[in-house]
């Protein structure tokens, strides 16, 4: 880290000390023998100091740059619409959504662009802030299902089905904010743009959709979701 870097550092310690929380809780397991990912929530694995510095993504690929980020997108996306979370939850997850659907197209466009880095990354923060703070929904359901089942990607099923579940929770979406919004942004990036092009076979659908309809995740979803709807917006993705 150069002396530029290390300064910033220090001039948002109190940024990086109010990330601890966010930067690893809640985390996945995934038992790869049974197929089954996991959410866990426990203060015991967060580490004492998250630092956020955008210069060390600079080279990191767009590929897992549209991940991650959509990822983060979908922390914001469903904390801000979770039932049982503080109101102070759902203004900042609605700051992270703004700052990450503005600054990833940018990012994408010039990873070295510094300052879309360090806005993306704040967002990112944001969203994890939000999403430690209240419960994962239906979409968060799926992905864990769907990854630990098929073994995809977690961003890119993030990416891949996002849109749909905004389109099923549209109801409950901040103003201003929209599923084909993010459709039209998923569109536009380096990832499978459906769930057969990330080597979901279709034959799982079934069981994806009963496993999730099961879920914690899909109790805590704002709008009630059957096992039928669920297969539905899978079939939709796929
Ligand atoms: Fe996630």
């Amino acid at each position: 880290m150069g002396s530029a870097a290390a300064a910033r550092v220090r001039a948002s310690l109190g940024t990086m000390l109010a990330a601890e929380f966010s930067e690893v809780a809640p985390h996945g397991i995934t038992d790869r023998r049974s197929g089954r990912k996991q959410v866990q929530r426990d203060p015991a694995v967060l580490p004492a100091l998250a630092i956020y510095d955008p210069e060390v993504t600079l080279d990191l690929p767009a590929g897992q740059t549209a991940g991650t980020a959509m990822n983060a997108l979908a922390h914001g996306v469903e904390a801000g619409y979770a039932r049982d979370a503080s109101p102070l939850v759902a203004p900042v997850a609605l700051e992270a959504i703004h700052r990450i659907m503005r600054s990833l197209p940018a990012c994408l466009s010039n990873g070295h662009d510094l300052e879309a880095r360090e806005d993306l990354l704040t967002g990112a923060h944001l969203a994890g802030f939000s999403i430690a703070n209240a419960r994962m929904a239906l979409h968060h359901g799926l992905c864990h299902v769907l990854g630990g089942r098929s073994g995809a990607a977690h961003g890119t099923l993030n990416a891949v089905l996002l849109p749909h579940v905004m389109r099923f929770n549209s109801a409950f979406l901040p103003s201003g904010i929209s599923a084909e919004g993010v459709a039209a942004l998923v569109a536009t990036l380096p990832l499978p743009a459906r769930l057969r092009d990330a080597g979901v076979p279709a034959g799982l659908l079934p069981v994806v959709a009963s496993e999730a309809a099961a879920s914690p995740t899909a109790g805590a979803n704002p709008r009630p979701a059957s096992e039928a709807e669920i297969l539905d917006l899978l079939r939709a993705a796929w």
